[in-house]
């Protein structure tokens, strides 16, 4: 496999890392997909089993009431819109987000404090009990316990093993591996769907769509038992041997000072902003870390998409198809979304973020238009849609699809992420995360409420937002693709309204090392035992560590201080 990786440093110039793809990175990375898998197909299964009649009948007999021929009432359009809204249904698919969201923020701290491996058993081990619970569902209470104990593992899974596969993998392959995450998470969509589409005969084949989830689980609870921690959570955690060993391990060589160096670096300046990430990121200066923190969740679940995502084989059987129609239906839903999020993969570097973003926001814009005149023209009183108009939505809804997933969907995970400083970063992800779960609960427990009251109305509702959304990324949305993470962060600088918020380009700038490390606050290099820090004159002074001087080699000397850049705008003009 391909060896070596290139990092820039924040001084513009580049440091080659010795890092080959090994077989313990791709274990981990596989560990890392079940993690996307469970939370795709737990996104997934939800639709197709509420849309199986004999689980109706068992958990929602209104529902079913309705499902089944002659009952329901009087047959009007408003008892197609309205023949699934039911709280409780609807209590059954969000109460994961809403566990989801809270926990979140207790596994970001367990994930800092005790490390990745243990997030990873408390989501294996909730999912897995969830899962138990589920499958051997006998009443309402049972499904929603089991939904919110999957919630708890979402939180933990979303937390732990995007962290834990990012620090594994070699650094040049971190952009990709962020958006494989979100390629998982619609492979375990369509899994989902295939296997309620499979098992739709089956009298209590919802057991097994629900049980199904238990394959993934087993492997992350596995994962959490015997992977290695990452080197940077060790290190971070005080464990610096242990964590040049694993690091040694899984580059599959010896030779790895400089990566070491920099995670030691990394460590000990996350160190000095223990405690206050939280608050760093209220601060004038990180606005827009904030705001983006909060809006791209917002703008990612506001598009429609899980209205989609949940409730397809609803809308489907709404429009006439049937049960068994309605899970095929659901099912070419799900390939469109992972092959169109391919596009992303291969694009996200090259056409950018802010393009795809506008790009994906126009075309969902379009879609939801065009769906809600087809259902307002032909969703007639007598609840069947005839067959042309019905394939035209469900065509139009592959369109949507493809946007969210080309744009919105692996977007809302990337750019948030990317766009934190190290002050800000544990609380721009957790923030995000939050919110993210937060509005997926919003939108599973009001989807169908709204399509009952709004009908087709409800599609104009997301077209609204999904604009927004565009003009929005128009004017405050600067590309960051192709930059450096630990750099993206000044591209505000340079922004024309985000400037005036964040300090301009003519700002003062952090001084450098020669290694490209920091050194205006205190900073650990050579294998740990010096201190650089900058005095009032700009001079650097170098401490050393005297527990550490005791019984270790120093290394190189430190290098003096090169480059001589007062501003973004001088640094910029340098590194060109
Ligand atoms: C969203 C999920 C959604 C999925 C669909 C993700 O980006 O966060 O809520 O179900 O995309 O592919």
């Amino acid at each position: 496999m391909g060896a070596g990786g290139y990092v820039a440093t924040p001084a513009g110039g580049q440091r080659q890392y010795n890092s080959k793809l090994t077989f313990t990175v791709l274990v981990c990375c596989a560990v890392a997909a079940c993690g996307g898998l469970l939370f795709g197909y737990d996104n997934g299964v939800v639709g197709g089993v509420t849309a199986m009649l004999p689980f109706q009948r068992k958990f929602f007999p209104t529902v079913y009431e309705h499902s089944t021929t002659g009952a329901g009432g009087p047959q009007t359009a408003d008892s197609a819109y309205c023949k699934y809204n039911d709280q409780i249904l609807q209590l059954f698919v969000s109460s994961l987000y809403l566990a989801a969201a809270f926990f979140s923020l207790l596994a970001g701290y367990i994930t800092k404090k005790y490390g990745r491996k243990v997030s990873m058993l408390v989501s294996g081990l909730s999912f897995g009990a969830g899962v138990i619970l589920m499958a051997a569902a006998q009443e309402i209470g049972m499904l929603i316990v089991g939904r919110i104990l999957l919630g708890v593992g979402v939180g933990f899974a979303i937390q732990s093993v995007t962290l834990y596969n990012s620090e594994m993998a070699p650094p040049h392959l971190r952009g990709a591996l962020n958006i494989l995450f979100q390629l998982c998470v619609t492979i375990g969509i369509l899994v989902a769907q295939l296997i309620n589409y499979g098992v739709r005969d089956v009298e209590e084949g919802w057991r097994i769509g629900l049980g199904c989830a238990g394959a993934p689980a087993i492997i992350v609870i596995i994962g959490g038992l015997v992977l290695p921690d990452t080197p940077n959570s060790l290190i971070e955690r005080g464990h610096i041997e242990k964590g040049r060993k694993v690091l040694e391990r899984i580059r599959g060589t010896t030779d790895v000072d400089a990566e070491f160096i920099d995670l030691c670096d990394a460590a000990e300046m996350s160190k000095s902003i223990q405690g206050r990430p939280i608050m760093n990121i209220f601060k004038k200066q990180y606005r827009p870390q904030l705001t983006f923190s909060i809006l791209i969740p917002f703008f990612q679940q506001f598009d429609g998409i899980n209205a989609i995502i949940f409730y397809s084989s609803q809308l489907f059987d709404i429009l006439g198809s049937g049960q068994k129609s309605a899970l095929l239906s659901s099912v070419i839903v799900g390939a469109v979304n992972v092959a169109s999020t391919l596009v992303a993969v291969f694009g996200v570097d090259k056409l950018g973020r802010r393009f795809l973003w506008i790009e994906a926001g126009l075309q969902m814009a379009a879609t939801h238009v065009i769906v809600a005149i087809l259902l307002a023209v032909y969703l007639k009183a007598d609840n069947v849609m005839a067959h042309a108009p019905a394939i035209g939505v469900i065509v139009v809804l592959c369109v949507f699809i493809s946007g969210h997933a080309w744009g919105f969907g692996p977007l809302g995970w990337l750019i948030p992420s990317e766009i934190q400083p190290l002050d800000t970063r544990s609380a721009g992800q957790s923030i995000n995360v939050t919110v993210n779960m937060l509005f997926t609960f919003l939108i599973g427990q009001s989807f169908l409420t709204m399509l009952c009251s709004m009908q087709w109305g409800v599609y104009l509702f997301f077209c609204a937002w999904c604009v927004i959304a565009a003009v929005w990324a128009m004017f405050f949305m600067p590309e960051t693709k192709g930059i450096p993470i630990d750099e993206v962060h000044l591209v505000f600088r340079q922004h024309w309204f985000w400037g005036r918020v964040t300090g301009t380009a003519d700002a003062p700038l952090p001084h450098y090392n020669a290694d490209g490390v920091e050194i205006n606050r205190a900073s650990i290099t050579r294998n740990s035992l010096q201190r650089h820090s900058m005095n009032p004159d700009g001079l650097m002074t170098i401490s050393m560590d005297p527990k550490a001087l005791a019984n270790k080699d120093l290394g190189p000397p430190a290098v003096p201080l090169t480059g001589d850049f007062h501003s973004y705008k001088d640094y910029n003009a340098e590194s060109k």
